[in-house]
């Protein structure tokens, strides 16, 4: 299975929406950034908007919630068609429960560790999650600087996931470019959200293709 590549619609033109979808066809999944303004000083859109690009995307979409009280709002994400809803863990009050209620709505599950949350708590409960997103930046703002001392605990979840034998998708999200992709390729990463180094390519079809070339040959 090659690498992932799910660029991140917030480096699009937000008014050119739909535009900007079909230069990105060729990616696995689109990554639709949802902030509130609470859990992060940042702020999007919400169910209504993303509903939309659900309508009009032709790949499936890969929701990160970046909002506090995701066991209430994370459901009608799923309940609206969402391929995969991530919520973080540092927002859940009950991370198992809510995963448990979205794969039940047909959704994949992810959960979100912020750079500064260990990944202990949830190494026994892997299989509970389809997918663990080690956050590579602070959540908030595209355009940031990859944060490698986040790799040990990429690699830790690598080495439980593969120990566990279970299916669990590893994306890494922040500062991802055609140099930081080989480091979280390397430390075990299979799925890699990129904003700014596909939305400000000349050719997002060909980053996206290098991109995931690049991660492909350095897979862990
Ligand atoms: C940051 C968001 C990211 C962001 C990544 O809080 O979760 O998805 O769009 O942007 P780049 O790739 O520019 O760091
Ligand atoms: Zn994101």
């Amino acid at each position: 299975m090659p690498a992932r590549i799910n660029p991140s619609i917030l480096a699009a033109d937000f008014v050119n929406m739909e535009r900007d979808l079909g230069r990105i066809a060729s990616a696995d999944l689109v990554h639709v950034d949802v902030m509130d303004n609470h859990f992060v000083p940042n702020l999007t859109f919400g169910p209504q908007m993303v509903e939309r690009i659900q309508a009009v995307s032709a790949i499936p979409l890969d929701v990160h919630l970046m909002i506090d009280d995701p066991d209430h709002w994370a459901l009608g994400y799923a309940e609206l068609g969402a391929y995969s809803v991530t919520f973080h863990a540092e927002a859940a009050a009950d991370p198992v429960r809510l995963a448990r209620r979205l794969r039940a709505l047909g959704a994949r599950a992810g959960i979100a560790l912020k750079p500064g949350t260990p990944a202990d708590d949830y190494l026994e409960l892997l299989a509970e999650f389809d997918q663990v997103l080690v956050m590579t930046v602070e959540p908030g703002f595209g355009g940031q600087s990859f944060r490698a001392e986040t790799m040990p605990k990429l690699a830790q979840l690598r080495a439980a996931v593969d120990a566990a034998g279970v299916d669990v998708w590893l994306q890494v999200d922040g500062g991802v470019t055609e140099e930081t992709i080989v480091i979280a390729a390397e430390n075990g990463a299979d799925t890699f959200v990129a904003g700014s180094a596909v939305f400000r390519a000349d050719d997002p079809a060909a980053q996206i293709a290098l991109l995931r070339e690049s991660a492909s040959a350095h897979r862990h």
